[in-house]
């Protein structure tokens, strides 16, 4: 079976072709960051237009790429939330016109669970397996028994891991998307030279909050301290902070729950230091860690199309009530 799969959440448009044999045969992304960098956000309005000018082209090169048409391609999958509603309706009105037009199956995926497999399309993963979902929007764990036995095992009480990235990045003047350039920055400095605090939440041990260590980097820069220290420093200590958290509540998760396995996936899962540090302190304590592609971990339609081509070979295609979505069943 070959699945066009679509996403356009938040501010990407994304279109991938995965095929049951073949395995992914195509994968592009738009991204607004030219659109979205002078507002230091994604802003709502914008980005649904943005979707509407996109959608058609990167669909097209992704067939093309494929080499599939009406005839090749079996069925259509497509992120039904979370994420913008304005943003998802775009794909998600295109994905079931084309289906309609085309006579071919249309799936709805939810796109906290698509990251959560994305793996697979690299990569062998016994279950059960611990997740950790790292995005703009999202920090989560989770237990993942199977394709539909995802279990919640906690998440931020305030910020998102990326968001503290993209607001931190903001207040040192390195623009927007944040984490990106943090990561880079990052590696020229000393991550042991200022010691930011971490959120460790004993009597909650699976939740996060980073919103502490996001006023107390505004309180350090605007210090005689602050003012003088070196960028790369900064960049570097914050960056170690969240990555410590991260990796120390995930490893603590996996050992509660007794998996020795850790799955890392959304955008901040691309950040070069954690992927590194999480890999080291997994080593240690013989927990094995598997890590998606950087292209993998941030927003794209290969994992859409993937998720999707396991449910419509299953035959669980959506009908034609299928609607967008604000909120996911999965952060709860
Ligand atoms: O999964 P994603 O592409 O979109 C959401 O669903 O949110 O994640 C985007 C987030 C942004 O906050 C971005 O700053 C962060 O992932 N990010 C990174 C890196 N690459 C992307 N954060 C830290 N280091 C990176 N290398
Ligand atoms: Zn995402």
């Amino acid at each position: 079976m070959r699945v066009l799969g679509i996403e356009s959440s938040c501010d990407d448009t994304a279109a991938a072709v995965y095929d049951s044999g073949e395995g992914l045969l195509s994968n592009v992304v738009a991204t607004q960051v030219s659109v979205h960098e002078a507002y230091g956000g994604v802003v709502p309005e914008l980005a649904s237009r943005e979707h509407i000018r996109s959608i058609v082209p990167v669909v097209e090169q992704a067939l093309a790429i494929a080499k599939s048409g009406r005839e090749e391609i079996d069925g259509v999958a497509v992120t039904a939330g979370p994420g913008l509603i304005g943003s998802l309706l775009v794909g998600l009105c295109f994905a079931k016109s084309l289906a309609f037009a085309w006579e071919k199956p249309v799936c709805g995926v939810d796109h906290l669970e698509a990251h959560l497999f994305a793996i697979f399309l690299e990569h062998r993963v016994d279950v059960p397996y611990v997740a950790l979902l790292v995005s703009g929007g999202h920090t989560s764990l989770f237990r993942v028994d199977g394709a539909d036995e995802v279990t919640f095992l906690g998440g931020t009480r305030d910020d998102a891991a990326g968001e503290a990235f993209d607001k931190a990045a903001k207040q040192l003047g390195l623009g927007y998307p944040g984490g990106v350039a943090i990561d880079r920055l990052a590696r020229q400095g000393d991550r042991l030279r200022f010691p930011f605090p971490r959120a460790w939440l004993a009597q909650d041990p699976a939740s996060f909050s980073f919103s502490g260590l996001k006023t107390s980097l505004r309180t350090f820069l605007a210090s005689p301290e602050g003012r003088t220290a070196r960028a790369e420093d900064i960049a570097a200590s914050f960056q170690e902070a969240v990555v410590e958290v991260l990796a120390g509540k995930t490893l603590a998760a996996a050992k509660r729950e007794g998996i020795p396995r850790i799955v890392l996936a959304g955008g901040v899962a691309a950040n070069s230091r954690l992927r590194e540090r999480i890999e080291e302190d997994g080593g240690r304590e013989g927990v094995g860690v598997h890590l998606p592609s950087r292209a993998l971990c941030t927003d794209n339609a290969a994992m859409v199309a993937f998720l999707g081509e396991r449910r419509l070979s299953g035959g669980r295609a959506s009908g034609p009530d299928l609607n967008a979505y604000a909120a996911s069943r999965f952060s709860r």
